[in-house]
């Protein structure tokens, strides 16, 4: 156990403690009218960050111990269940007394310090009814590092606005990046993709940001990947990172589903990974159209009694937020641990 004591003290301050999933521990001190991230940054605390603004959730902690609320005129995205269970948001957080946050990460998890990079578009291809598959090429001379499961955030070009999108690739088929990005009416990146973007373009890049990403410390865990839709991306960037890791490969549960047949796409590089993988179970549904071998209904109601092997099998689930409600509720009523679901929603930009 590492613990480090950083901060000024005054008569006002607080004592925070956080708590990484490593055992490692961080003590700094919180200031008046200032934000527990940006306490703990300023002391060097290697936490998870990205908007500042309370909109992301890559700041989530647990608050075990003390008294810590939503700062004055901030709007938290938590739900008033998440908040009454511990949930905080640290950048819009303040610690009203002593406090004791635990993170979901490990205090080498935050690390890789997001950058900004060029990248050149080196194909868009129509990859189902609505989802493209961008694949890029970073500049030579950029580089940037992500885990499995982080996103990073791409500037339209000509526009001025950001979007948020997790590589489907690891950061071992560098320099080249593969993004799923679906299509949706009049959306900035959706219109650029469909009509402007050629080979060669170049779209900046900055990242890595966000706290969902495959935790090593499960290695030996049951996996259970939940997806909709473009939820699909961080979830195969984690199965390439699991087939990274040496030795025996844990057992794997992905259930991938779309609305119909024809918005399904990745489905030979899903088969590949299961030749790959032979601890890789897939099942693909569909809401409406099923046949062959899809399944009729939900990611969720895919789900079954003996999914759920052991109390430290691990989910991560991304998609539409009614689909991540649903699975966790599911996985729960199917014995896991609440702590071993770790979940992205891919929200609107703002
Ligand atoms: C952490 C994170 C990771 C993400 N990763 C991916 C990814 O890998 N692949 C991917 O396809 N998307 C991903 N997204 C969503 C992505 O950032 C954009 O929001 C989405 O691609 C729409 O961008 P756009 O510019 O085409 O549309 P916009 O100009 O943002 O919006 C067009 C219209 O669609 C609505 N809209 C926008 N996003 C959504 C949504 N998610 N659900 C319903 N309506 C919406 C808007 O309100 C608006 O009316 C991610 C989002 C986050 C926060
Ligand atoms: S950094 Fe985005 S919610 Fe806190």
């Amino acid at each position: 156990m590492q613990a480090m004591e950083s901060s000024l003290m005054n008569d006002q301050t607080h004592q925070i403690t956080l708590r990484f999933a490593d055992g490692a521990t961080h003590t700094v001190h919180s200031e008046s009218g200032r934000s527990v991230l940006d306490v703990a940054l300023q002391a060097g605390a290697p936490l998870i960050h990205q908007c500042h603004s309370g909109s992301c959730s890559s700041c989530i902690a647990t608050l075990c111990a003390g008294d810590a609320a939503t700062q004055p005129g901030a709007t938290p995205s938590l739900l008033s269940s998440e908040y009454a269970a511990g949930q905080r948001l640290l950048c819009v957080t303040q610690a009203n007394t002593d406090c004791v946050f635990e993170l979901p990460y490990t205090s080498t998890a935050g690390q890789i310090a997001p950058v900004i990079a060029n990248a050149f578009v080196n194909e868009v291809v129509r990859v189902a009814s609505n989802v493209v598959r961008l694949t890029l090429e970073l500049a030579e001379g950029d580089w940037l590092d992500f885990r499995p499961g982080q996103y990073l955030q791409l500037e339209v070009p000509g526009t001025g606005v950001v979007r948020s999108y997790s590589p489907s690739s690891i950061a071992a088929d560098l320099p080249q990046l593969e993004l799923l990005v679906r299509l949706l009416p009049g959306g900035a990146m959706s219109t650029w993709l469909q009509e402007c973007a050629r080979p060669d373009d170049v779209v900046k890049l900055h990242g890595p940001y966000g706290a969902f990403f495959l935790r090593e410390e499960h290695r030996r865990a049951k996996h259970i990947f939940v997806a909709g839709g473009t939820g699909l991306a961080p979830v195969l960037s984690m199965i390439d990172g699991i087939r990274q890791w040496g030795g025996r490969k844990p057992q794997m549960l992905l259930n991938f589903g779309c609305a119909t047949p024809d918005a399904l796409f990745c489905l030979d590089e899903l088969e590949l990974r299961r030749q790959w993988l032979p601890t890789l179970e897939t099942r693909i549904t569909v809401d409406r159209g099923a046949d062959g071998e899809l399944l009729s209904g939900s990611p969720v109601s895919a789900l079954r009694e003996g999914d759920v092997t052991g109390p430290d099998t691990v989910a991560y689930l991304c998609g539409p937020q009614p689909m991540i409600d649903a699975a966790t509720q599911r996985l729960i009523e199917l014995g896991m641990s609440p702590e071993h679901i770790y979940s992205e929603q891919f929200v609107a930009s703002h």
